[in-house]
């Protein structure tokens, strides 16, 4: 049973849908599009309601606002948010809902606010303003909405091939996944190629020596056998990263951490999210470089300390959107450390 519902109207551009859509998970909600739903909505079975609209002379959607007013009493017990799309200044009307709901005794409402594409009346003789908004900036930013102000935590950023992630089959009863990551490939490869010809350079100039000092032929022949010995030795572990990508995995239950890796069996690697002290984000020159956003975050805890020779032995490497990440699992650990206090 869905304990959430987003009850919206949004018929202009449907802008709001669009950035309700992008930004709340589909099986987490129960969605209701006042301007069409025939049913009755059954509040009592719901904790959290966003309502959300365009806004219209100046105003939230008046069915929206009817909606409120015909079901006060019920929701005065509820945790509600709001978000809106507006043509202009949508902090102003945002200032002035939140001032409608308080009127009404709603007080602690939390509001999402961002522009909207608006071509009503004569705005459409120049197609409009803001044609390209909502855009993934504010998706970003509801996201970050959403976290802060715990709605949802389970904000998948991209699907990956999931083919050969087997964490399911190591969930406990009572435990289950928020989140799953499949570390970034190109990284693992760019890594690959820099450490390869940092590791063959020195052997192409050793093999110079050599021929600039015209070796024997027979020498020659032996350095070059050996050398090449020696290149293969080098390179081959050097390649087992990319081999092992495919089996690498991370996910993030309502219990613990847990990391997926191996080269030709599959291990597991866990760290309870309680024992969990210190989280951070590490960023390396070639993360710099790239400018992918595919960090490294990592995770202390007495059996995995981060020390500043070693690095952290708990980590979640070249993960995407690595801000958005930390603040989802820095929120989720704090939360439930926040519920094992209690
Ligand atoms: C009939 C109508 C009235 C509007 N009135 C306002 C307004 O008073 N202030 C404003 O900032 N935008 C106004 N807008 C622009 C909408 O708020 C904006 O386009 C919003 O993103 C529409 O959301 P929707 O596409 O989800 O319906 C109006 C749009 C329409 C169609």
């Amino acid at each position: 049973m869905k304990t959430k519902a987003i009850i919206y109207i949004s018929y202009h551009h449907k802008n709001t849908i669009k950035l309700l859509e992008s930004s709340f998970e589909k099986e987490e909600y129960d969605f209701y599009n006042l301007a069409k739903t025939k049913e009755d909505i059954l509040l009592d079975k719901y904790e959290k309601i966003v309502f959300a609209s365009g806004i219209y002379f100046g105003k939230m959607d008046k069915k929206i606002l009817q909606f409120i007013d015909k079901n006060i009493a019920k929701l005065l017990t509820k945790k509600i948010y709001v978000v809106i799309t507006a043509g202009w200044n949508p902090k102003y009307y945002a200032r002035k809902t939140i001032k409608y709901f308080n009127k009404l005794s709603l007080n602690d409402i939390k509001i999402f606010s961002c522009l909207g594409h608006d071509s009503y009346g004569p705005l459409k003789l120049i197609g409009g303003i803001n044609k390209k908004r909502p855009n993934e900036k504010d998706v970003f930013k509801l996201k970050e909405f959403i976290l802060e102000n715990k709605i949802w935590y389970n904000i998948r950023v991209k699907e990956v091939n999931m083919d050969r992630n087997k964490i399911s089959e190591m969930i406990l009863e009572g435990e289950e996944i928020i989140y799953t990551f499949k570390p970034y490939y190109k990284k693992v490869v760019y890594r690959t190629i820099i450490s390869l010809l940092i590791a063959i350079v020195p052997f192409i100039l050793f093999l110079l020596f050599p021929i600039v000092f015209k070796f024997p032929q027979e020498m020659m022949t032996i350095i070059i056998i050996s050398t090449a010995v020696m290149v293969v030795m080098v390179t081959i572990p050097l390649l087992i990263p990319l081999f092992m990508h495919k089996n690498r995995f991370y996910a993030v239950t309502n219990k613990r951490l847990i990391i997926q890796k191996g080269f030709f069996g599959i291990d597991f690697a866990f760290l309870p999210i309680e024992s969990v002290q210190y989280v951070s984000v590490s960023v390396s020159p070639l993360d710099r470089y790239l400018k992918k956003g595919t960090w490294t975050i990592s995770f202390g805890a007495i059996s995995t300390p981060v020390t500043s020779k070693s690095g952290a032995t708990f980590a979640f490497g070249d993960i995407g959107n690595v801000y958005e990440n930390y603040k989802i699992i820095k929120a989720f650990i704090d939360e439930s450390k926040e519920k094992e206090i209690k």
